[in-house]
């Protein structure tokens, strides 16, 4: 599938968020090195930020290093965080001129300085950026944030212990300005959410691709899409009642 109908195009997610599982494997099945498959896997980065630029899906989240990354060898590590960095570098003027931004979920005072600074240097400068909204995931664990975020609501409201309601407590999570997934893809064929965004995705439909992430290309998105776009999406309601007319008298 490389073309979405006129129907789904107005049915498109607003916010996808992307889990790229399968570098270690593809890259294991070409007889080579896992970092192989991480740089391959950034290449996709890539294509399936600009199929979301074309088709017109303005915010995109990738899960790019979990808090359990931090457990593989330190080689690893060092390789995924110099892709990022040379990711960061070589996409700061197209990041500029399509307008993108740039932001960060996950505790940043856990990777290395280098990583950090071009980071924050990059979400600095493309702050202003305001026609699409690209999010990575770093060092990040969904728990991980949730204690956090309680930690924050709990100082800015200590003298008034009481149960928050969701719309009170929910900007203190790292999405604060971001809508919730409506779309989460896994590659590689695991059906899990690895502590990626399990709040966010109260409501989100899931997609599992057997492909491994390199491999995930432009058709593969526009496929997702497609049958995100063919589902009915209910929140608790029944199918009648979401089809309903709407009576205003
Ligand atoms: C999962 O494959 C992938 C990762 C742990 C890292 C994903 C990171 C990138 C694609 C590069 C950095 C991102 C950006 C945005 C520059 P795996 O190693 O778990 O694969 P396996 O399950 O087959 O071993």
């Amino acid at each position: 599938m490389n073309q979405l109908s006129p129907e789904e195009k107005n049915n498109l997610p607003r916010h996808v968020a992307l889990i790229m599982d399968g570098n270690g494997r593809w890259a294991k099945s070409r007889r080579m090195p896992r970092l192989f498959g991480h740089r391959k896997g950034v290449e996709n980065v890539r294509s399936v930020v600009n199929t979301a630029k074309e088709v017109g899906v303005p915010y995109i989240t990738l899960y790019a290093f979990s808090t359990e990354n931090q457990n593989r060898p330190r080689e690893e590590k060092s390789g995924l965080m110099k892709l990022l960095e040379e990711f960061l570098k070589k996409e700061i003027r197209s990041m500029m001129e399509d307008g993108i931004r740039l932001r960060a979920i996950g505790d940043l005072s856990g990777l290395p300085d280098f990583a950090r600074d071009i980071v924050e240097n990059t979400i600095e400068q493309t702050k202003g950026n305001k026609n699409w909204n690209l999010t990575l995931a770093l060092n990040y664990g969904s728990r991980q944030e949730v204690l956090r975020a309680i930690a924050r609501y709990n100082r800015d409201h200590s003298s008034t212990p009481h149960l928050p309601k969701w719309d009170d407590f929910s900007p203190y999570l790292e999405t604060g300005d971001l809508p919730d997934p409506d779309l989460i893809i896994r590659t590689s064929g695991e059906f899990r959410l690895s502590n990626f965004l399990l709040l966010q995705a109260a409501y989100a439909e899931i997609f599992v691709s057997p492909l491994h992430w390199p491999d995930f290309d432009r058709n593969a998105f526009i496929e997702a899409l497609a049958n995100y776009a063919r589902r009915e999406r209910r929140f608790g309601k029944t199918s009648e009642q979401i089809h309903q007319p709407i009576h205003t008298s």
